[in-house]
């Protein structure tokens, strides 16, 4: 399983703004990371029939405004789709989670700052009686 990301405690989370300095780190862990753990593991997961596990985030899955720790999220859902390419074809199975805002480490202590963000106005509901909790941006 290729579980560890992480955002800087200092990351301004754009691209538009901020140091730059933090970049390198995460973008190296997130993305090079689980390519590093496949290049280890699949050999052995042929001979087991095993499975890899990719963890990315619902950001990997949907944009927000210039946010470099989503284009790294991104990138894993890009290599889990193309890992599973190549290793379904040499009995591996592979997996990728999205999670969305979770209350771990990750935050270091803070809040994640998506849970206080106001939500959009929702949207109308096809039934009166039908009411859906609205979205938030996630990590
Ligand atoms: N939390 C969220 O809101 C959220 C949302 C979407 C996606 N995600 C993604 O979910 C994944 C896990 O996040 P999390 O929230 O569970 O983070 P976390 O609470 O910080 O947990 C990270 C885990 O990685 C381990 N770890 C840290 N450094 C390591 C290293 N150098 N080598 C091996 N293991 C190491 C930690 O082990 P120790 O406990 O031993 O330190 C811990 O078990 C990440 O890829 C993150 O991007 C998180």
């Amino acid at each position: 399983m290729a579980n560890f990301g992480f955002i800087p405690a200092d990351h301004p989370r754009t691209v538009a703004d901020g140091d730059p300095e933090p970049w390198a780190p995460m973008v190296l862990t997130n993305v090079l990371g689980p390519a590093l753990l496949a290049n280890a593991a699949l050999p052995h997961l042929e001979t087991t029939g095993g499975r890899l596990v990719l963890i990315g985030s619902v950001a990997g899955l949907k944009n927000s405004p210039a946010n470099l720790y989503s284009a790294t999220k991104w990138a894993v859902t890009g290599m889990a789709e193309n890992l599973r390419m190549y290793a379904t074809s040499r009995g591996v199975g592979v997996t990728l989670v999205n999670p969305g805002v979770t209350d771990t480490a990750f935050w270091q202590g803070g809040v994640p700052p998506f849970a206080l963000s106001p939500s959009p106005s929702p949207r109308p509901s096809a039934s009166p009686s039908a009411s859906r909790p609205t979205s938030t941006s996630t990590p």
